[in-house]
């Protein structure tokens, strides 16, 4: 018989991707509960708790006082994240936030430094990671099977029509959402470090080609690994007329791999001169899904508690949601000088 406590969570901002949320920690049933929901928004709230059966705030600082919560999963705008987390953890919770962790570096920077002056523990969604076939992917990186990576593209061609802009006032804001780059592909951008390795250079160009939104609805970045990797990532929320594509393509030495789908849910070529036993099953790890949201939540919940039991290390915590969040904040700038901008972004920042 288990003896493992379960884990009180709350959820603030109860959007679109507050159910991933609420089913994981449904999935998680017997290790973690869901307690408590939050939203300004009195209909959203509404929902969310006769949805969870979990009591319902109409203010984080409302939330705070219930000295049940342990964890607290943030699911509000982007932009909301850093303040909400430095608010957080001077009542000692835990903390999930969603990604992008926040919409610009030093707000980053301080949500860490919130958590590790409090000793709590900050968490940053990627729930990309968990894919089966990103997995398989990573390993293959991990044995050395490409030799040298020659190359590497990454697209992301989806579709945002001017509707999803406008459904809410911080989609498309600097402020509070950032662009394709922060928002949309910044699963995508995960990748570029995670499985590459560190990021030498970055060369990019923005521009709002269509959509009325203050931020960017289509990117192009050249980008050069400090192992010698030349690569591309190109970004597109203007694809006609639906979402399209989520591929990443490595070229190596030694193999060439293709994942593709609309959100790297299919290996469509996997090639190595040396063959593993693994390879002949690799297609199973093929999924279909309509969301570009991906399966990964419950999997991510799953590491958050093992974390909290002291089980094992997170898969992603604030330094490496800052990872990501540094590569976006070095694309945006040199967009807007118009150069090459060397890693790390810290050493630009004046
Ligand atoms: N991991 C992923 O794949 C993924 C997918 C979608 C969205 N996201 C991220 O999740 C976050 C939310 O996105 P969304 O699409 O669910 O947005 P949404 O607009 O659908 O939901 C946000 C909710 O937060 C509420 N809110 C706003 N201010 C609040 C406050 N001060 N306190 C409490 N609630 C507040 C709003 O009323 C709204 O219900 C964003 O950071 C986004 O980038 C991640």
């Amino acid at each position: 018989m288990s003896s493992v406590k379960e884990i009180n969570f709350a959820i603030v901002g109860c959007g679109r991707i507050s159910n991933n949320h609420f089913d994981a920690i449904k999935s998680c049933s017997g290790q973690a509960k869901l307690i408590a929901v939050c939203d300004i928004d009195p209909n959203a709230l509404d929902l969310a708790v006769q949805k969870t059966g979990a009591i319902g705030y109409s203010s984080l600082s409302e939330l705070l006082n219930n000295k049940d919560i342990e964890v607290i999963s943030l699911c509000t705008p982007s932009g909301m994240h850093s303040a909400q987390t430095i608010e957080i953890a001077k009542k000692n919770k835990h903390i999930i936030t969603e990604k992008p962790m926040a919409t610009n570096w030093i707000d980053g920077l301080k949500m860490i430094n919130a958590c590790n002056e409090a000793k709590v523990k900050l968490f940053v969604v990627k729930q990309n990671r968990k894919n089966d076939t990103l997995k398989l992917l990573k390993q293959a990186i991990q044995e050395e099977r490409f030799g040298k990576i020659y190359n590497v593209a990454i697209n992301v061609f989806w579709t945002r029509p001017q509707a999803y802009y406008d459904s809410a006032k911080w989609r498309g804001t600097w402020a509070f959402d950032g662009g394709a780059l922060m928002n949309q592909a910044s699963h995508y951008v995960d990748l570029l470090a995670w499985l590459i390795g560190e990021v030498d250079q970055v060369f990019a160009f923005c521009s709002t080609l269509a959509r009325k939104i203050e931020v960017e609805d289509s990117a192009s970045v050249s980008l050069k690994w400090k192992n010698g990797a030349l690569g591309t990532l190109n970004v597109s929320m203007l694809t006609y007329p639906n979402n399209l594509e989520g591929s990443i393509t490595i070229i190596g030495e030694k193999g060439t791999v293709k994942i593709g789908g609309v959100a790297v849910n299919e290996i469509q070529v996997w090639k190595f001169k040396d063959l593993k036993e693994y390879d002949q099953d690799i297609f199973n790890a093929n999924y279909s899904t309509q969301s570009v949201y991906g399966h990964g939540h419950p999997l991510y919940y799953k590491n958050v508690i093992d974390v909290l039991h002291e089980k094992c290390l997170a898969d992603t915590d604030g330094a490496e949601g800052l990872k990501s969040l540094e590569l976006i904040c070095a694309m945006y700038q040199s967009a807007k000088e118009v150069k090459p901008i060397s890693l790390p972004f810290s050493r630009s920042i004046s």
